[in-house]
């Protein structure tokens, strides 16, 4: 006569809400700001909460902070160059785009606001914002004069119009010698922000 299976070695039933479910897909975008360094405690921290981020760098960027830093903290390949397809026959940058979550960019020059309220595509990183629905959130770093020019705030009407989130900047001491308006937001908030999207 078989004997029912001691309590302890009957399977464990999930509760679904143990189930694993797919991580949510950040995309970490960095663009060539003094505050560049500031995106490896981003992606480090995000990483820790259980996020698959993928970096995308402008050229810029790297100029800044390197890709191998972003790489380790991030535990993904680093996107600098949308040329650089060596992995499989579908274009990484389309990959990026169609699998992300949320698109965040921090540091947010001036420069990438421009380009992405007119639709420029002619990098990796404004490349996968142009074929992406995901929510984009910016978190600007420049210096005050820069945000203040009416052509940067044109450009970020255009891009708060059109859905996208702004956090920042914050008033303070600015890198380039000048107290004001420019400096990123608090790293720790940007990341509490960014995980409040949820996946799609
Ligand atoms: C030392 C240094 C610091 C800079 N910091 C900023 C910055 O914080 N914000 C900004 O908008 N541009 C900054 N710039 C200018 C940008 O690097 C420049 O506009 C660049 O073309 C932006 O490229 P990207 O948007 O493709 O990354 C800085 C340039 C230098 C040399």
């Amino acid at each position: 006569m078989a004997h029912p299976p001691a309590p302890e070695l009957a399977p464990r039933k999930t509760p679904s809400s143990e189930l694993p479910t797919a991580p949510m897909n950040i995309i970490l975008g960095v663009t060539a700001s003094i505050a560049a360094y500031k995106a490896a405690d981003i992606a480090s921290k995000l990483t820790k909460q259980d996020r698959s981020v993928h970096v995308v760098m402008t050229a810029g960027a790297t100029h800044f902070i390197t890709p191998l830093t972003l790489q380790t903290l991030s535990r993904h390949p680093v996107t600098t160059n949308i040329f650089d397809e060596k992995v499989s026959w579908h274009p990484g940058h389309i990959e990026l785009a169609d699998n992300a979550d949320l698109i965040l960019i921090a540091p947010a020059t001036a420069d990438i606001i421009a380009k992405l309220a007119h639709g420029f595509a002619d990098d990796a990183l404004t490349s996968i914002v142009l074929a992406s629905e995901a929510p984009l959130l910016l978190a600007p770093a420049m210096n005050g004069k820069m945000w203040l020019h009416p052509a940067t705030a044109a450009n970020v009407a255009i891009l708060k119009q059109r859905g996208a989130d702004f956090i920042g900047p914050e008033k303070g001491m600015l890198a380039c010698g000048y107290e004001g308006i420019g400096r990123l937001w608090p790293v720790d908030e940007i990341v509490a922000k960014a995980l409040e999207y949820k996946k799609r």
